[in-house]
């Protein structure tokens, strides 16, 4: 990393001193830009730290297991190798059937309720049967992680930009539904005890489910926008797509006051490890034309990355190969918060 570089960061280092409490940890960038790695890295480096780290994925395509080159699918994992940490990656298909089950079940108990008549097939169906309800079966299995509290440090990494960013605007549109649902469940429970014949109250399953559901989108959306204990990173590579992807999405989250971490740039060409040596049109230690043209291009981006973003929290280089294993994300994690 150049001085100039070096001189225009506000490292980590300053940002953790700033959070004792960080607890809830966040990655979010472009697809590619290196997510996962950034978040198998922080993981690591806040197990070393001796707290209790789970790193969790909630995206559909799994790529935890092929980081730590261990099976973690499924179930709460013990790295291999690094006291403190575990791995899970989320079986998205069991997820979604499973709120699929229980959604069902309470239609076809409401209907019962109401005295409706039809066969709670079609209601199933249109209620589950868009990217929306998966996305919410997901939130829902994330916010469960976070609400068990058996670990001291929790890291997601989190699905591409516009589906996390609609993961969180829905906890707002949420709140909303659910305020309409309760008024209208309460009003029809109103009728019903006034037609009924025995003046007693009947016990609700489904008034009690959104009163809970509720509950727990007021606490998920209070851990989410705490500023001592979430953090949401963006990952961004110096190039004009990532970088413009940020912008959009940091404004987002500015807009729904959940608290911005900072920038993590990665993949950038580290000149003088001399790379490229031997790389084809250029003799050993001497950069091919190719090489020359990307480090300044990665310059450019750089220099605009410093001005549109105040805290750009570390420069990961590009490494000789992909980042996969504990070992090799050790080193990440030592570029990622040099000196601590
Ligand atoms: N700094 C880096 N140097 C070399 N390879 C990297 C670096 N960062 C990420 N990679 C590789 O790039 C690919 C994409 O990274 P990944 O973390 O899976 O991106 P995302 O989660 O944002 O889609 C992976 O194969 C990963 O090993
Ligand atoms: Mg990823």
């Amino acid at each position: 990393m150049s001085v100039a570089v070096a001189e225009q960061l506000k490292p980590m280092e300053d940002f953790l001193k700033l959070k004792p409490d960080l607890k809830y940890i966040f990655f979010g960038g472009k697809g590619g830009v290196g997510k996962t790695v950034m978040a198998g890295a922080a993981a690591l480096w806040f197990a070393s730290q001796g707290r209790k780290t789970l790193l969790a994925s909630t995206n559909p395509v799994h790529s935890l297991s092929s980081l730590l080159a261990q099976n973690v699918f499924g179930t709460e994992t013990p790295v291999n190798g690094v006291p403190n940490l575990w791995a899970y990656e989320i079986d998205t298909t069991e997820t979604i059937e499973k709120s699929k089950r229980d959604i069902a079940e309470k239609i076809k108990w409401f209907l019962k309720f109401a005295d409706i008549p039809t066969q709670a097939d079609a209601f199933v169906e249109t209620a589950t049967m868009n990217p929306a309800f998966e996305e919410s079966a997901m939130f829902e299995n994330m916010v469960n992680i976070m609400f068990e509290d058996k670990y001291d440090v929790y890291v997601f990494d989190t699905a591409p930009t516009a589906n996390a960013r609609r993961l969180l605007g829905m906890s707002k549109v949420y709140t909303l539904w659910v305020g309409k649902m309760l008024d209208s469940r309460k009003e029809a429970q109103a009728v019903r005890l006034s037609l009924s014949f025995r003046k007693k109250q009947e016990k609700d399953p489904l008034l009690d489910y959104l009163l809970s559901f509720q509950d727990r989108i007021g606490e998920a959306k209070k851990l989410l926008t705490d500023d001592a204990k979430t953090a949401f990173f963006f990952v961004t590579l110096p190039e004009a797509l990532p970088i413009a992807v940020i912008r959009r999405f940091i404004g987002w989250f500015h807009d729904f006051g959940i608290p911005v971490g900072g920038v993590v740039v990665n993949g950038v060409i580290n000149v003088d490890t001399g790379m490229a040596a031997g790389a084809s049109g250029a003799g050993p230690g001497e950069l091919s034309q190719f090489v020359v043209n990307r480090i300044e291009m990665q310059k450019g981006y750089l220099d605009q990355i410093f001005d549109t973003f105040t805290e750009v929290r570390a420069v990961v280089p590009l490494y000789e190969t992909e980042v996969r294993g504990p070992e090799m994300l050790k080193r990440v994690a030592g570029d990622l918060f040099p000196g601590i």
